[in-house]
């Protein structure tokens, strides 16, 4: 699978949303470095943390077993697996919200923004 992948931060420092749907085409446009947007594979069976640590990103986590959310990112096309026991309310799995840490990509492109553990909803959870 190829994942296109867009830091948080960058939102906040550009005025943009999670929902805008030109998000993506506005970060390959942006000339942003590739700490906060570019693209990786993710070879079988590897989750999206383990894909990012490979290709030499530091992306957030803490626990690295699905009970934290500080590996928290927000898929915004294609899908990332989600095992049965985690910390996310049903609130936040509804918008797209997976955890790096033990998602698998199920689909062969995924566009995900990672960091996103400080989206106000996610910063009370970890409280
Ligand atoms: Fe804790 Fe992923 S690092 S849920």
């Amino acid at each position: 699978p190829l994942v296109e992948y867009l830091d948080y931060e960058v939102l906040a420092d550009n005025g943009w949303e999670l929902t805008d749907e030109d998000l993506f085409e506005k970060a390959a446009a942006a000339n942003l470095d590739g700490e906060d947007y570019g693209q990786f594979r993710v070879e079988e069976r590897d989750t999206l943390l383990e894909a990012a640590e490979e290709h030499g990103f530091t992306w957030p986590f803490s626990c690295r077993g699905g009970a934290c959310a500080n590996c928290a990112v927000a898929v915004v096309e294609g899908d990332l697996s989600l095992p049965v026991s985690h910390v996310l309310p049903s609130e936040m799995t509804d918008r797209g919200i997976r955890l790096s840490c033990v998602g698998e990509p199920i689909t062969d492109d995924l566009k995900v923004v990672y960091n996103v553990k400080h989206l106000p909803a996610l910063d009370e959870l970890r409280l």
